[in-house]
């Protein structure tokens, strides 16, 4: 399944030395000594807390007697919106959302205040003894419903290029249809957490289990009314984020604050799983309308797509999450005349949030889907129209910017010839004609996913390096380890640097009194961003230290090379070592400290015009799908996805992978099991892992090929090495489809509609549809 890179046929970059090792925190995650949220060593006297939350979607708060709870022994206060000194706002974006319910409740699992105790079951207890009394008002559970009555969390966006009428001019066949993409839980190992420490003269210490340390500085400031320096947010690392704590962290880290705040005392939160499925945010659900017109020789002449976005009852990151459906609208393919609008919807459902692609795969997922109902009516493998419509340099996006070191063809040809897609799609015809009891089918997925934040500003970040006097090496920086491998990458960078072993560095805590006004770790850029900020302040040291060293050397310092701790001088080994040359330097006096600070170039967007070049690299690949459906039971199989992916030069192939890997399986999931429903009343049916289906080991396809794209790599990426956490998350895309047409290849009277996911339910139904 993990076919060894250096294989014969294999790209192989042997470009850094590290290139082949582990997550630096493997090892203490298997022994389960990693330190979580959870498990940092609680201070004596610390407090747990507990959410009351609103019980209906939406309604009027009548009454509330928290008489009896307060009463309980063990409850030491009860907090609402009545204590918070500040003010009851922590809507980063648009100003929409409160922290405590005032007089009206949005959404089931809304906070409405926040119960302190003496431990968390007291807490729980205490919740049992609330009394609340709501007028319930008519709650809007179906976003179309919203999209009637105008309930919109922004005025709708578009984005278009050419015009449609030339394109329905040049179309020979035109094709209209849906496409829907449901929800999706997170399912973070470690749910939503905080733990609030009082300092003196009023600070504040929060560890935080977020990926955006700055937002919960910035929001907790608000709240309490006191300034950004008077708090100190502290990660060490998280238990699993995808998003999902991009934005939704916040509220829990800043309810215990304010906690800690009124009673000066370290006050901890840590939700039950049961709590966070029901009062977080999911994936945003999508509904598309689209209409896509075809030229004889079937190139895409017009592209006319209207998405109907769920973004639950406040605006949370929606607005940028919009921004990236319509970014990611074309997918891999060049359209010459399109309009892609996103109308983003107000139900009343928990504010939906950043999800790994964040709205990207939505609008990816419906012109697939679209391409797809072309090849169907007009009986062509979809391969065919995908592979004549693929983006080239010089095709312009319809934001604008023009395509540069395209791979969209590339990585195609690459898969065709490492798997053959012709060859597979006739070995399953061949499959299908001799078996009856199980029928396959199969897809092929272009990748093109644009790299940089796209609210430009974001695009920035600062890291902090000492070397200390005995050679070691400390980095703060404002990225967040999520499992993702970031301090592993961040170490290796240095370590290229200043050519010591990787053993040498350590990653220290991302803190916000060592690094300020730091981005979220999200948009696939926490590596390269911060990565390039160690790389500018490491090499302003290495600079510095081959001065020094050419100063005891009496040589010039341009001669002066650092080679595995070794000091080289006009190419000659010298008696100098790096730990000798760093002692020396001290005492010497030369600064062994430094910031760097780095900001994307090239990168510019014009709302105004919704016109730019927003993205400072795409990144591109092909995957190859096939499933396998039981035609009596209605279950499926995915069996294999070959994917040849565009990595850059990967600077660590093994982390790379597990990305890959990680972001395909769930992938799969979103479109194939994991279905998120509401009832009437707005409640969460999927509730629990018992009715909510993650992707599992049967979900995992018998192979996983996994093959890199020979490229130059992109200077803008660290060390060359393409971002990789959201884009390959798009390869799941193909298991919809290859299960698809595998039910189709059973049963002649399915008509396929484009509503995912594709649970075996549907999956059954379709087989018997008549
Ligand atoms: Mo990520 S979905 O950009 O937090």
């Amino acid at each position: 399944m993990f076919p060894d890179c250096r294989q014969a046929g294999y790209a192989t970059f042997e470009n850094y030395k590290n290139r082949h090792m582990k997550n630096t925190d493997t090892y203490r995650h298997l022994r389960g000594e990693s330190v979580y949220l959870d498990d940092i060593p609680e201070v004596f006297g610390t407090l747990h807390a507990l959410v009351y939350d609103s019980p209906i979607a939406h309604g009027k708060i009548k009454s509330i007697d928290y008489s009896e709870a307060e009463k309980l022994p063990g409850v030491i206060r009860i907090i609402t919106y009545k204590d918070i000194p500040g003010e009851n706002q922590i809507g980063a974006i648009i100003q929409d959302e409160e922290l405590f319910a005032e007089d009206e409740v949005h959404f089931i699992g809304e906070p409405i205040a926040l119960i302190v105790a003496e431990s968390e079951r007291i807490a729980s207890d205490a919740k049992k003894l609330i009394h609340a009394e709501f007028e319930e008002l008519p709650a809007v559970i179906s976003p179309y419903e919203a999209k009637e009555k105008g309930c919109f969390i922004e005025a709708p966006r578009t984005f278009k290029i050419g015009d449609l009428k030339d394109g329905e001019k040049n179309s020979k066949y035109v094709f209209e249809g849906t496409a829907e993409t449901g929800g999706q839980e997170h399912l973070y190992i470690e749910t939503q957490g905080s733990y609030a420490v009082p300092k003196e003269n009023g600070q504040i210490t929060i560890y935080s289990s977020t990926q955006g340390p700055t937002a919960v500085q910035q929001i907790t400031s608000r709240i309490l009314g006191i300034p950004m320096n008077m708090i100190e947010v502290d990660v060490r690392r998280l238990g699993g984020a995808f998003g999902g704590k991009e934005d939704q962290a916040t509220p829990w880290a800043v309810m215990v604050a304010l906690a800690a705040h009124i009673l000066n005392k370290p006050v901890k939160i840590v939700l039950s799983r049961h709590d966070d499925l029901r009062m977080t945010g999911k994936r945003h659900p999508y509904f598309a309308n689209y209409r896509i017109g075809f030229s004889e020789d079937l190139k895409i002449q017009f592209y006319d797509v209207e998405f109907i976005q769920d973004a639950g009852a406040a605006a949370d990151l929606s607005p940028a999450i919009t921004e990236r459906t319509l970014f990611h609208g074309n997918g891999s393919y060049f359209i010459p005349n399109a309009e892609i609008t996103v109308f983003s919807c107000k139900t009343n459902l928990p504010p939906n949030t950043a999800f790994r692609g964040f709205g990207g795969p939505q609008g990816i997922f419906a012109i697939e889907a679209a391409m797809q109902h072309a090849a169907d009516e007009l009986n062509v493998p979809t391969y065919e129209i995908q592979k004549k419509n693929l983006l080239e340099d010089g095709d312009e996006f319809p934001y604008g910017q023009i395509a540069e070191n395209a791979e969209a063809v590339s990585s195609w040809k690459a898969a065709d010839k490492h798997f053959n897609i012709e060859k597979t799609y006739e070995e399953i015809l061949k499959f299908n004609k001799e078996n009856t009891k199980f029928k396959k089918g199969m897809s092929v997925t272009p990748l093109c996913f644009g790299i940089s934040f796209t609210n430009t500003g974001l695009n920035q970040a600062r890291a902090l390096i000492h070397i200390y006097t005995d050679g070691s090496i400390g980095i703060s920086t404002g990225a967040i380890e999520m499992g993702q491998g970031v301090n592993t990458k961040l170490k290796q960078v240095a370590a290229h640097i200043f050519s010591v072993p990787v053993s040498k560095i350590k990653l220290e805590t991302t803190n916000t009194t060592r690094v300020a006004n730091t981005s979220p770790t999200a948009a696939s850029s926490g590596a390269d961003l911060n990565g390039k900020a160690v790389e500018i302040a490491a090499n302003k040291l290495l600079k510095r230290l081959k001065e020094t060293a050419a100063e005891i050397l009496h040589s010039k310092s341009e001669a002066i090379d650092i080679r595995d701790e070794i000091i080289f001088s006009q190419d000659k080994k010298t008696e100098l070592t790096w730990d000798k040359l760093v002692s020396d330097a001290y005492w010497k006096r030369v600064k062994l400290s430094e910031k760097g600070h780095y900001a994307t170039p090239e990168i510019h967007f014009d709302k105004t015009k919704e016109k730019g070049h927003p993205f400072v690299y795409h990144v591109y690949g092909t995957s190859v799908t096939t499933a396998i459906v039981d035609t009596i039971r209605g279950t499926y199989e995915i069996e294999e996805v070959k994917i040849v992916h565009d990595f850059g030069k990967s600077m660590n192939i093994f982390l790379d992978k597990g990305q890959v890997e990680g972001a395909l399986i769930q992938g799969i999931g979103w479109l194939t099991t994991e279905e998120i429903r509401h009832d009437e009343k707005g409640r969460i049916l999927a509730n629990a892992l018992s009715t909510y289906k993650v992707p599992d080991i049967h979900s995992v396809p018998k192979i996983v090929d996994i093959k890199e794209l020979e490229t130059e790599g992109d200077k803008h990426a660290i060390l060359k090495s393409k971002a990789v956490g959201e884009p390959p998350f798009i390869y799941g895309t193909g298991s919809f489809f290859a299960v698809q047409n595998a039910v189709k290849a059973f049963n002649p009277n399915y008509k396929p509609d484009f509503n995912a996911p594709i649970t075996h339910e549907k999956v059954l139904m379709g087989l018997y549809q008549d």
